[in-house]
This record gives C-alpha cells, structure tokens and sequence, in this order.
C-alpha cells in the first residue's frame, strides 16, 4: 500500500484525501449511457441524428438508441455507486429530453421526472449528484439553425441552463456547463469528427470556441445573480487535455510548442474565463496567420469591453478530464493550414514505447494528470480542480487488472499534486461507471467499472475487479497495491 501521510500530525496512515477532503467517484453522459432515444417524449439530438443518418461513420454502425438502458436502470446504476462507496456520480443532463426541440417553450415533463428520480435517489444514497448541463447531445433543431456556431445560442444555453437550476438546484450543488469545448469546437465544428460533422477548422472553430466561451459566461452569470444565494451551489467548466513533453528539450521551437498546444488546447478557453481575453499567444498567431492567408482580420473573433469584463473570474471551478499524453513539436510548415491544431504551429504525437490499450489514441502516461494539473495551477491562479475523468479502455473481461493498475498510478501522480505542487484538487471521477457507447468507437472499447451485456434485454451490469478495487480505495481512503 502506498501510504499516505498526513501532514498536520505527521503519522503514517492517515491519507491525504482526508486531510484535504476529497471525494472519490464515478461519471457517465446521458446519450453514451441512458438510451430511451425517443421515450415519452424525448426530442432528437444531433447524435441521434448522426447515428441514424451515418451509421457508416460509426465503429459497427452503432448508435446509443439503447445503450446501457439507463433510462430504465437508473436504480441499480445509483445501487452500484452506493455499493462501491463512491461520494459523487457526475452525469450529465440531455438537453433534448427536457426541451425536445431545444427551447423553454415547451418542457417534456417525462424527461423533468426522470432527472428528478436519478437525482431524489442519489440523495437517498448520500451521493452528491455532479451535473452536466452539455455533454454534446445537442437538440437537432438548434443544431439545424447552427448550433454552437450560432451567437442566438448564448439565449438558449442560458434559458436552458436557468430551467435545470431551478428544476433541480434545490438538490445539484455541482455544475458544470459544457463538457470538453476543445471536443464540441475543434472536433464537431473544426474537423467535423463528431457530430454534427461541420469541417470549418479556423473559422467556424472559431465561432463556436466564441460562443461556447461566451455562453458559460452568460450561465455564470445567471446562476449568480438568480441562484447562488437560495442554492449555495458551485458551478464550473469541464476541459480535457492531454500533457506534452517537448520532442526536443534541448530546441526552444519544441519547448515552445508544449505550451503553444496547451494554450490552444484548453489557454482559450481558460484564460477569458480567468483573465477576460484570449492568450496573446493565440491572438497573435492566428492573426498573423490569417493575414498571410489573405482574411482582412483574424479569424479568431474579439471580445468587446463590455463582454471582457464580464468574463473574468468565470467559475468557481474546473473540472480536468485527462486520458493521456503527446509529444510536441515546433511546425511551421503549413502556412495555409487553419484552426487549432495547425494555428498553433506545433504538431503532436505519440511514443510507439508508450503502453497502448483499447482506443488507439489512449496511451498510458500517468505522470502527464500531474504536469496538467501544475499547468493549471501555474496559470489560472490555483484553481479549485475536480477531476472529472480518467479513464482506460479494455475489450472487455471482469479481471481488468490492467484499469486497476491504471487508477492507482493516476491517483498517486494525483496525490503528488496535491502533497508536491500544492494543487488545489478535491476530487476523482473514474471514467465510467459503465461500459457505454464510445462515441465513433461506438461499444466496442470498454471503459466501466461495471461491465454491461448488450446481448441481454435488461442491459445486464457486472462490477469487474476494478470495482472492488475502487472500492477498497475509497473505503481506505488511500491508494492500495
Ligand atoms: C471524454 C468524454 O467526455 C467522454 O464522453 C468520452 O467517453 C471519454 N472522453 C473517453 O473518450
């Protein structure tokens, strides 16, 4: 056992995670975990939509039309967090199914219940429900209409934002707005790998990273002036970034690029957030960029005045998910090139050395959580950090001996922040509760603590040994051998 010390007596034993009361558990989102697609009432999401109309893109034509039947299985989901001891179960929200065409004038009751049941019965477990208000569902219609790339957006994130809270604040303490914005901008509207597919990198990127930043602000807004003080909640962002270590650490173009792919990767959207601006770095690259390339101004939107100001000190906290690591390079090469992963003149990949596992792009760097959260913490101030994901992927089995070795070594570099860098961490979400739909993978990696059987009608859950393992941790409260 790794023991962990304390530092106000200095006896052994005693671990950390008291001290600092943090909080060990599990999370999930609604289209890769809930099914019922289109149960009593639930409105279309543009996954829904993908899924359905592209199934080609989409490892094994899957979709999440069932899943892991959440929508009929909350109970025992809520059964097996409590068994395994876990403090908080972070899930996210769908927008569809409480607003089925997006907007607050129409409200599906059904879909209210079931948000309300999933969160009475993690009250009735002692476990603090973590919600998500976007993890990517998005309701076709506002997808149609532009979706993120839509300034109207910032009016229906925010009127949907303030229904949830005052649906169920009362209950939630933890929010946080969009789940991984580098995904949702760079990814759905830049590369268009996710849907709805939108391929505009450098421009329509742009738009959606300015929209989504813009939006969480008007939420953070909302949620102070209207609900802080009868809910006494907190409310926060949630990023995903992997660490680089510099190719060469001898050539200053490679040390530069470390920093150069964590400001594009997740700087832009952090430092509005913090500081009421874009990074000077990304400003001047893409402008400079763009002037090259012709644009009469840069592609990267501004802030006015009135919005600078009321960006600053965004959120009360950050959520991290973090899988893995890259390696960065310094790339000028492609003065053509548009969009974050060109414009930050770095290129990134992977050590073929790096141990793999089930999703090609997941190599196991565990050190890489720890330099992320110091990034972090050097950067925006020591920020409050939950980690919100952290996660491996196998093919499946119950002795996942493997996803047991990965949370230890990610919890330890976890500790070590904490103990060593003097961050600001007070929680751990392992990714997921369930195996679940995968995105573009679609079922075939496994992620779960507890594995799920498609074939079976009722979705049937059974916790693998990490289960038990992740248990013993949080009963211990310590990372065990
Ligand atoms: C992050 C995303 O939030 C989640 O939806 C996804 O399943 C995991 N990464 C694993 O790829």
């Amino acid at each position: 056992m790794i023991v962990f010390v304390d530092e106000l007596d200095g006896e052994e034993k005693i671990n950390v995670y008291q001290a600092y009361d943090f909080i060990f558990g599990s999370a999930t989102a609604a289209y890769q975990i809930e099914g019922g697609w289109s149960d009593d009432g639930k409105g279309e999401s543009h996954w829904d939509r993908w899924t359905h109309c592209t199934p080609s893109l989409i490892a094994n034509g899957d979709n999440a039309d069932v899943a892991c039947d959440s929508y009929h299985n909350y109970k025992e989901d809520v059964a097996l967090l409590a068994n395994m001891g876990a403090q908080f179960y972070r899930f996210s929200i769908s927008w569809p199914r409480i607003l089925p065409d997006g907007l607050v004038h129409k409200i599906n009751e059904p879909g209210v219940q079931y948000y309300r049941n999933l969160i009475s019965e993690l009250k009735h477990n002692n476990i603090l429900p973590f919600a998500t208000l976007y993890h990517w569902d998005l309701p076709q219609k506002l997808s149609e209409l532009g979706g993120w790339t839509n300034p109207w957006i910032l009016s229906w994130f925010t009127d949907y934002a303030r229904l949830c809270f005052q649906l169920f604040g009362d209950d939630v303490k933890h929010w946080m707005t969009i789940n991984e914005p580098k995904q949702v901008c760079s990814f759905s509207y830049g590369i268009g790998l996710l849907a709805p597919g939108v391929c505009s990198p450098g421009v329509g990127e742009y738009l959606a990273v300015h929209n989504v930043i813009r939006a969480h602000a008007e939420v953070y807004h909302v949620y102070n002036k209207e609900f802080r003080c009868k809910q006494g909640g907190m409310l926060g962002i949630v990023v995903d970034s992997p660490w680089y270590e510099p190719e060469d650490p001898g050539n200053p173009d490679d040390v530069a690029a470390v920093d150069s792919k964590l400001l594009f990767g997740i700087g832009i959207y952090l430092h509005p957030l913090v500081f009421g601006d874009y990074p000077d770095v990304v400003k001047e690259k893409v402008k400079r960029r763009s002037e090259v390339q012709g644009f009469q101004r840069s592609r990267l939107p501004e802030f006015n005045d009135d919005e600078k100001l009321k960006l600053k000190k965004c959120f009360d906290f950050i959520g991290l998910n973090y899988y893995t690591s890259g390696i960065a390079k310094g790339d000028r090469s492609n003065p053509e090139g548009k969009g974050c992963f060109v414009d930050c003149e770095a290129i990134e990949y992977q050590a073929h050395c790096w141990e793999s596992c089930a999703l090609f792009w997941l190599k196991v760097v565990p050190k890489g959580i720890r330099h992320v959260l110091k990034w972090l913490t050097d950067h925006f101030e020591r920020p409050l950090i939950y980690i919100t994901e952290n996660g491996y992927a196998d093919n499946g089995g119950l002795e996942d001996y493997a996803r047991i070795n990965y949370i230890k070594r990610h919890l330890s570099q976890v500790k070590d922040a904490i103990d060593l860098d003097n961050c600001n961490v007070k929680g751990y979400a392992y990714w997921s509760l369930l195996d679940n739909f995968e995105w573009r993978e679609g079922f075939r990696p496994r992620m779960g603590l507890i594995s799920v059987d498609y074939r079976s009608p009722c979705r049937r859950r059974t916790p693998k040994k990490s289960a038990e393992y992740y248990k013993n941790v949080i009963s211990a409260r310590a990372v065990i051998d």
